[in-house]
């Protein structure tokens, strides 16, 4: 069965351009991205790896720890990694898996067979620092991902793990959030004390919670 929301996030040891790890002491406590990208020297991969080393301070800010993979040989990251540089402006700046016998595509269903039976999808899992899985998408090969997208959802479960808060479409950080329906009005009151709008009694809006 595939991996689901929820489900500790499995263990593995890799080679990466940053030497070898043990993914969980790795995560060592913190947030962590892991992401799978096709194939190296390829033109969707080098920008979003170039975009994903562009965004590392965003990420740094919010204590996420990132690294990618693909199923190529360490020798071909370090070659491929100038390429990046070069065509997108930024230095790789995060550890890449090189996973060439697929242990860790297998171990967390990043090969989809129907779709490529050689090469990962564009998987993206995003893990809490209770090593649990708490998001994982997956896109195709010719469409590269909007990672401004993975930081809105990372802002998204860091706020909701501390408050009784879900966050509406299309929700940024500092937009108004909405009261969990699991909180009766009486337990509401406690938390937020200024109030909300309730659209419905089951849509109650309120500011977003300082941390
Ligand atoms: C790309 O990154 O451009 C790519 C990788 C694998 C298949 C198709 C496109």
């Amino acid at each position: 069965m595939s991996l689901q929301l929820g489900d500790i996030a499995p263990d593995f040891t890799a080679e990466t351009t940053q030497g070898p790890i043990r993914f969980h002491q790795w995560i060592d406590g913190s947030w962590a991205v892991l992401f799978s990208h096709p194939k190296n020297f390829t033109p969707v991969c080098t920008t979003e790896l170039g975009e994903v080393a562009r965004l590392k301070p965003e990420f740094d800010q919010r204590g996420v720890k990132v690294i990618g993979l693909s199923v190529d040989p360490l020798a071909e990251h370090g070659t491929w990694a100038k390429d990046i540089e070069e065509t997108q402006g930024h230095a790789l700046n995060f550890p890449l898996i090189a996973d060439s016998d697929r242990t860790v595509s297998d171990l967390y269903g990043m090969v989809h067979p129907n779709a490529d039976d050689t090469l990962t999808v564009r998987s993206v899992f995003v893990i809490g620092p209770d090593k649990r899985l708490k998001l994982s998408i997956n896109y195709p090969a010719s469409t590269g991902r909007n990672f401004e997208e993975i930081l809105r959802v990372i802002d998204s479960l860091q706020l909701t793990a501390h408050h009784s808060v879900a966050t509406p479409v299309n929700w940024r950080q500092g937009d108004d959030v909405i009261i969990a329906p699991s909180l009766s009005d009486e337990q509401a009151r406690e938390k937020f004390p200024s109030g909300w709008n309730a659209l419905k009694p089951y849509l109650r809006v309120t500011s977003q919670p300082r941390t």
